[in-house]
């Protein structure tokens, strides 16, 4: 293949998102009657899948890779000026706002929505991922928990593929992140946007919203067992200390604990209306310092995904104050 931007690929590696730039010797089986084209929907994906077609070539410099590779992840031209992320996320956004609002008058989801947002993002992660990833940044008071959505979203998404998991997988971890807190609907607005540490009755409620989304997503036919366990477990911490089965070790599904690792961090790096938000390598330095919490070996991939050095690595380790730690705690309340 002469042209470095072309890439052969069996048909079972094919994902939304990728341009195809064609068949090879296999052009005469394809199933479509445009001969270059992006996979933009399902339907076709579905057409593809089961069409006679062995191999297909993609054009990276046109749309994304192959899922488990960061191929197509950089883009030099992008310019994440605050206006141009604010631009790429407000449709993700705004779709996540419909999906909550939905879910608050039926008590359950709707399907399609979530697979289209998980759509947007995906592309957005291959096509501007600074921009993506600057989500995990700046948080507004209306749009917090639409924008944390998101962001968790994202961040499993390229976590997923930085593990090289199965394009399925990476799929449905995608739609645990997006899903994880749609519990919070049920939450008094109140309790929800409280800026101080939350009162012991307030936290007992805060703490009911695993239950009430895995209650929803049980209602939602179609969703698989492990977006339902993800929102039921993203608050356990492998100590037992967490909520709310206070569950254990091997207890605790991989899949939420990839979560819980994506969920506290961008806790901890948003910037909120109240709070400046701790920069990625202090967030680091104090997860790895909350022993039994997270998945130690997965909390050490997610650092070398996000180009986190390991923070007994760092030339210059942080120094992590009570002060800090504490302002931390507060900012988990949330979340
Ligand atoms: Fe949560």
């Amino acid at each position: 293949m002469t042209n470095s931007t072309l890439l052969q690929i069996d048909k079972d590696e094919a994902r939304l998102g990728m341009f195809i730039h064609g068949f090879g010797r296999q052009w005469l089986r394809s199933p479509f009657a445009a001969s270059q084209f992006k996979l933009s929907s399902h339907a076709e994906l579905k057409t593809l899948r089961e069409s006679s077609v062995t191999t297909l070539v993609i054009d990276l410099s046109k749309g994304v890779g192959p899922t488990g590779s960061t191929a197509g992840l950089a883009k030099p031209n992008e310019n994440p000026t605050p206006a141009n992320v604010g631009a790429a996320l407000a449709k993700p956004t705004g779709m996540v706002r419909s999906i909550f609002s939905n879910a608050a008058s039926s008590l359950s989801i709707d399907r399609q929505q979530v697979e289209a947002v998980v759509d947007v993002v995906d592309q957005l992660l291959y096509t501007r991922p600074a921009s993506i990833l600057n989500l995990t940044k700046l948080k507004t008071k209306d749009e917090i928990s639409f924008q944390h959505s998101v962001a968790v979203c994202a961040l499993v998404g390229l976590f997923a593929r930085h593990l090289k998991l199965d394009s399925n997988l990476v799929r449905i971890l995608s739609v645990g992140g997006l899903l994880h807190d749609i519990g919070k609907i049920r939450i008094p607005t109140e309790i929800l946007t409280k800026t101080d540490k939350l009162t012991a009755d307030e936290m007992a409620v805060m703490q009911t919203h695993p239950h009430e989304g895995y209650a929803m997503l049980a209602r939602t036919k179609g969703l698989p067992e492990i977006v339902g366990k993800i929102c039921l477990h993203h608050h356990e911490k492998l100590d037992g200390s967490g909520y709310p089965d206070g569950l254990k070790d091997g207890q605790v599904s991989a899949a939420a604990r990839m979560v819980a690792i994506c969920d506290v961090f961008d806790a901890l790096t948003s910037i909120r209306p109240y709070k400046k938000g701790f920069t990625p390598q202090a967030a680091a330095e104090m997860m790895e310092k909350w022993t039994g919490h997270f998945d130690r070996v997965l909390l050490k991939q997610f650092f070398d995904c996000m180009g986190l050095k390991w923070p007994s690595q760092s030339a210059q380790t942080l120094e992590i104050t009570d002060e800090m730690v504490g302002s931390a705690e507060a900012d988990l309340n949330d979340f």
